[in-house]
């Protein structure tokens, strides 16, 4: 069997000039976990062009949905951001990474921390029903540099709190923090300055951040990666991978395509 599979486009939709999202169609023998990327793009004189995309879509969903920048001279994603519903994608037929919650230790609350197209994978993670029955709460932080980068803020405040099988876990479990720096916004400010402040945890009313209870997935820039990894760490929080559990799992937003 082909290591890549020829998929159909769905729906396109532009958030912003620079980020946009679309849905395919899925092969049925493709399986991921929820917080799983794998190489997606297109073909240019006939080679695959590919990068690692996170599956924003959850893995009982029978379409497959993606989160992307768009970069004006990118390889992947100048091209990426002009097809159409009916053009051709190439997805990998092997999905991985360290984004789900097997890899981490069992806890209190799972905050999901993003930033930019950071996000994707998290809402694969807080459409899985798993995640809920692990953990009592599930925090969600994006950080953003203006509203209109606020990807899928809609479908989180408005349809999955009322979606039908979703509906009273994600009432019940799910609370959603939206952040942004450059623009004026009811929350505001970095990630990591919402945690060393205590913002973010008197805003949600719950305990400072701590190894015992909480467990942690990031999803960013290699800086922002970098500086919750030292704060974490700094509090006693250990790292997890795919072979031995943590405290924390982390993996890099697949921008800059
Ligand atoms: P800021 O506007 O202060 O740079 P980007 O679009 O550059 O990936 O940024 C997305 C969001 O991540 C922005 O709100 C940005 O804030 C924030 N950000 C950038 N670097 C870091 C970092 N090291 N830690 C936390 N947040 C960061």
């Amino acid at each position: 069997m082909s290591a890549l599979q020829e998929e159909e486009v769905l729906s396109v939709h532009h958030w912003t000039d620079s980020l946009f999202t679309f849905t395919t169609t899925r092969d049925s023998s493709l399986r991921f976990s929820n917080g799983h990327f794998t190489m997606i793009g297109l073909r240019v004189d006939g080679k695959p062009l590919l990068r690692a995309y996170s599956i924003v879509s959850a893995n009982y969903e029978d379409h497959l949905e993606f989160l992307s920048i768009k970069v004006p001279d990118g390889p992947l994603t100048s091209r990426l951001q002009h097809i159409k519903v009916g053009d051709k994608i190439v997805v990998g037929r092997k999905p991985t990474g360290t984004l789900v919650t097997d890899y981490l230790l069992p806890g209190k609350r799972l905050y999901l921390l993003s930033t930019g197209t950071g996000l994707a994978p998290f809402m694969s993670i807080i459409r899985d029903p798993d995640a809920y029955e692990k953990f009592d709460q599930i925090i969600l932080v994006h950080g953003v540099r203006t509203v209109d980068e606020l990807a899928y803020h809609d479908l989180l405040v408005e349809h999955l709190p009322n979606h039908e099988f979703l509906g009273d876990l994600v009432s019940s479990k799910l609370r959603y923090y939206p952040t942004v720096t450059r623009e004026q916004y009811k929350t505001m400010g970095r990630v990591t300055d919402l945690i060393s402040s205590g913002k973010l945890f008197n805003d949600l009313n719950v305990p400072e951040i701590n190894a015992a209870e909480d467990r942690v997935m990031i999803c960013g820039s290699p800086a922002m990666l970098r500086d919750l990894k030292k704060m974490l760490e700094d509090r006693g929080f250990a790292e997890g991978n795919t072979s031995t559990p943590g405290h924390f799992v982390i993996e890099r937003a697949f921008a800059e395509q």
